[in-house]
Order: structure tokens, then C-alpha cells, then sequence
């Protein structure tokens, strides 16, 4: 149970919500707001007034006397013009201000003629003085700030005073009098009361929407971004796909092709030689196998570029090895790797695992002018943690990030990674280079 001072705490809220609570320029934006809306308010109350004072008006021949109908009669006229008034004006574009005096004026004028009225149709003695609290309701919908509200509804308490008893001075002192004056009082703190209410919430209300609409904004851009990004991967997909397709086309063609012809020729030589002097195909045959050497040594080469099957076969860390030996072989970069008993792993983040260290093998070299890169494959409770460090210049991640011009090698590893639920970063070495580092579930 909640103590009694939070309670009261959390109900009082609402009143408490100062500017400061909101968020910046809300309080300018609302304020502007509500003072173009205060002629559409002012016009909804007017519409109402100018109802009730036209369609109630055969009630008064069922429920008044001749007297209280003609002083009725009279207000209904008042409120009707003065309304249509207001209504008319409204459709031309007259400054808000003009506009909330008239309104204002019109409310203060028909109240004091609604209190002469009432005073003609009976003495204090009759409950005709009671409906004098009626007019306080037509500011509760209004959205003044609260001084404006207080001021305006003790002016049309005053009005309707005015109108009854300053306009018929033999009323006063009559006992009725305090008691309406007490009412009155009451009836005003309750409408400027439920009409702040109003206000404020109307204030929440617009403060709530206007956060909505900054972080809808901030969304759109935000998947704007996402979406450009992720299509400038596909296109660099696509692209090194079809440059894949095209080396691996021209390997076939060139290595395998000519090694394949070359031994095609052989054989048939060596049928040929067969024929006229079987025992000197001996150093034919040795050729022929030396070619079968080269051309299978040539397809495992081509078949490890595309996926290494020691990757399936032998695992991560045996995969890793065989391609840091290979980077140490072909650029000359000491490349080192240190790894824990794995364990099995699932086959995703084996796949995720190495294409990353290829990527960022293949960056060190291409970008790095490093010396040496240490490979790392820790294992932690719910992930695999690898990371490839190298000691060349270095470069702002975040800079790379935001162009990604050419930085397609990046943007890929980091979805790749994010797509079976693991993180990416690239940070600064300690003292210099490059470490990416990434963990993968496991
Ligand atoms: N190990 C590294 N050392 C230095 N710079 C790097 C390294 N890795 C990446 N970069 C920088 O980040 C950029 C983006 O890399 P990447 O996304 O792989 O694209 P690409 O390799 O096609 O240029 C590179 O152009 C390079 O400037
Ligand atoms: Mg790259």
C-alpha cells in the first residue's frame, strides 16, 4: 500500500507539472497553440449558448408565468444575438484577441442581464436567483492560463451581481443573499478548479504527442538510414558476387583448363606411343600423375577460397589456423592465434566466426600496413569472443562508420554477426591499430 503522501503526491502531479518538466519549448508551442484554438472554443460555447437560448424557449411558456417569461425572453434575445454575433465573426480571420474580448464581453454582458432578469421573474425568495451559477460553467472549456480564468470568472460572478442585485437595490439584504454569495463562491473555485484541470491535461496531452512525433521522426530517419545502408550492401553483395563467379570462372578456365588440355594431350600421346613402343611410356604415365597432382592441389586451393571443408571437418580453430599460415605465406604478416578448447560450436557461428576473420585478415592487408595480427577465440559462458588485433596505422571507427564509403567489408561482418544475435565493435588498438572484436552465441 502506498503511503498517503505519495498518493496525494501523484494526484497532485498533474498540478505540480511545471514548465521545467516538460520538455523544452513545450510550454511556447502549447501557449501558441491554445491561443489560435480559443476562438474555435469560444465558438463551441457559443453555438451552445445560442442553442439552449433557442430551443429551451417554448419550455418557458410550460413552466414560467407571464412575468418570468417575458424577463426570460428578454436574456434569451441578449445571448442569441450576442452569440450569433460571435459566431459570425468567427468565419472571418479577426485577430484571436479581438475575438476572446468579444467572447469575453459578451459573457459579462448577457450574465448581467441574465441577473436582471432573473430578479424580474422573482425576488430572492425564488429559485430563479440560483441559476445565476450557470454562467460561471461556459469558461470550464476555455483553455486560459489560470490567473486569466480566475479573473474572467469572478467577473462574471460580479456580472451576474451586478445584474441582479446592484440593478434592483430593494433585494439587498434580504437572507437569501449570503447564502447565493456563499454558493457563488464555491461554485466559481470549483469551475476555475475542474477548468485548470482541463487545461493542464490538455498541456500533458500536447507535451505526450509532441515527444511521440519527435521520436516517430527520429525513427524514420533512423530506419531511412538503415534501409539505405542495407541496400548499399546488397548492391556491394551482388557486385562481389558476380566478381567471385567471374575469378572463379577464369581459375577454372585458365589453371584447371590448361592443366586438363595439357594432359589430354598427354594421354593421347601416350596411346599413340603405346602403340609403336609400349615400354617408353613409362615417363608419359609419371607425367600424367604429376598433371592429376597439380590439377587436384589446383581444385582444393579453389574449393578452400570458397569455403575451407577443414571449417566442417576439423573445426573453427583448425579453419582459423589454416588461414592465418596462409596470410603469413602469401603477405609476409606474422599472424598469431591463440584459442581456447572450443567445444562444439553451432554451425552458423563457425560459418560467422571465420568470415569475419577472413574480412578482417583481408583488411589488415589491404589497409593496415601491419606487422603482425593476433587472432583470439575465447570462450565464455554463453558466447564465443573473438577478436583480431593488429599493429598497423590504425583509423576512426566512427568516422568509417558514418561515410561507409567502400566500407561494405565492415557493414557486412556487422550484420552477419547481428543476424544470429551476436555484437560487433571495431575499436582503436591500445597503442596503435586495429582490433575488431566480436561475440557470438555459442
Ligand atoms: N585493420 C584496419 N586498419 C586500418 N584501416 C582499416 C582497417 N580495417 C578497416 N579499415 C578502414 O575502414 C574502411 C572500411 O573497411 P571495409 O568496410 O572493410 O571496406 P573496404 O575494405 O572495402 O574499404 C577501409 O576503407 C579502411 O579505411
Ligand atoms: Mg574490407
Amino acid at each position: 500500500m502506498a503511503p498517503l503522501t505519495e498518493t496525494l503526491r501523484e494526484g497532485l502531479s498533474l498540478w505540480g507539472a511545471r514548465a521545467e518538466s516538460l520538455d523544452e519549448g513545450v510550454d511556447e508551442a502549447f501557449d501558441e497553440r491554445r491561443r489560435r484554438k480559443l476562438v474555435a472554443h469560444g465558438a463551441s460555447v457559443a453555438a451552445f449558448a445560442l442553442a439552449g437560448a433557442v430551443l429551451f424557449w417554448p419550455v418557458d411558456w410550460v413552466v414560467l408565468d407571464a412575468v418570468a417569461r417575458r424577463a426570460f425572453s428578454q436574456w434569451r434575445v441578449v445571448v442569441a444575438l450576442l452569440a450569433a454575433l460571435y459566431l459570425g465573426l468567427a468565419r472571418w480571420s479577426i485577430a484571436p484577441r479581438v475575438m476572446t474580448a468579444l467572447l469575453v464581453a459578451s459573457l459579462f454582458a448577457s450574465t448581467a442581464v441574465a441577473g436582471d432578469a432573473m430578479a424580474r421573474a422573482g425576488d430572492p425568495g425564488t429559485p430563479f436567483l440560483h441559476l445565476l451559477y450557470l454562467p460561471l460553467f461556459a469558461t470550464i472549456t476555455l483553455p486560459f492560463t489560470l490567473g486569466v480564468r480566475a479573473a474572467i470568472t469572478i467577473g462574471v460572478a460580479l456580472s451576474a451581481a451586478v445584474g441582479y442585485w446592484g440593478l434592483h437595490p430593494a433585494y439587498r439584504g434580504h437572507p437569501a443573499g449570503a447564502l447565493w454569495w456563499s454558493v457563488m463562491l464555491s461554485v466559481a473555485s470549483l469551475v476555475v478548479w475542474l477548468g485548470h484541470t482541463l487545461f493542464l491535461l490538455a498541456r500533458e496531452n500536447f507535451a505526450h504527442q509532441r515527444r511521440l512525433s519527435t521520436w516517430n521522426h527520429e525513427l524514420e530517419l533512423h530506419v531511412a538510414e538503415r534501409t539505405a545502408e542495407l541496400r548499399a550492401l546488397l548492391a556491394h553483395i551482388e557486385g562481389v558476387r558476380e566478381d567471385e563467379r567471374t575469378r572463379i570462372a577464369r581459375e577454372l578456365h585458365d589453371e584447371l583448363g590448361q592443366e586438363l588440355t595439357g594432359l589430354a594431350f598427354v594421354a593421347r600421346h601416350t596411346s599413340e606411343r603405346f602403340e609403336r613402343d609400349p615400354g617408353a611410356i613409362r615417363a608419359n604415365l609419371g607425367e600424367i600423375e604429376s598433371g592429376l597432382q597439380r590439377t587436384t592441389a589446383l581444385v582444393r586451393e579453389l574449393v578452400s577460397d570458397l569455403r575451407p571443408r577443414m571449417l566442417d571437418d576439423l573445426g573453427l580453430v583448425a579453419a582459423v589456423e589454416w588461414l592465418a599460415r596462409r596470410t603469413e605465406e602469401r603477405a609476409g604478416v606474422r599472424c598469431g592465434v591463440r584459442a581456447d578448447e572450443l567445444g562444439e560450436l553451432p554451425s552458423s557461428t563457425r560459418t560467422v566466426a571465420f568470415r569475419v576473420v577472413q574480412e578482417s585478415l583481408t583488411n589488415v592487408l589491404k589497409h593496415a600496413r601491419a606487422t603482425a595480427v593476433t587472432i583470439e577465440l575465447r570462450r565464455e559462458s554463453r558466447a564465443l569472443v573473438l577478436s583480431v588485433a593488429d599493429d598497423g596505422v590504425g583509423f576512426d571507427p566512427q568516422r568509417a562508420s558514418v561515410t561507409r564509403r567502400g566500407g561494405a567489408g565492415l557493414l557486412g561482418m556487422r550484420e552477419r554477426v547481428q543476424s544470429i544475435g551476436g555484437t560487433l565493435s571495431v575499436l582503436r588498438g591500445d597503442s596503435q591499430g586495429t582490433v575488431v572484436r566480436c561475440s557470438l552465441p555459442r
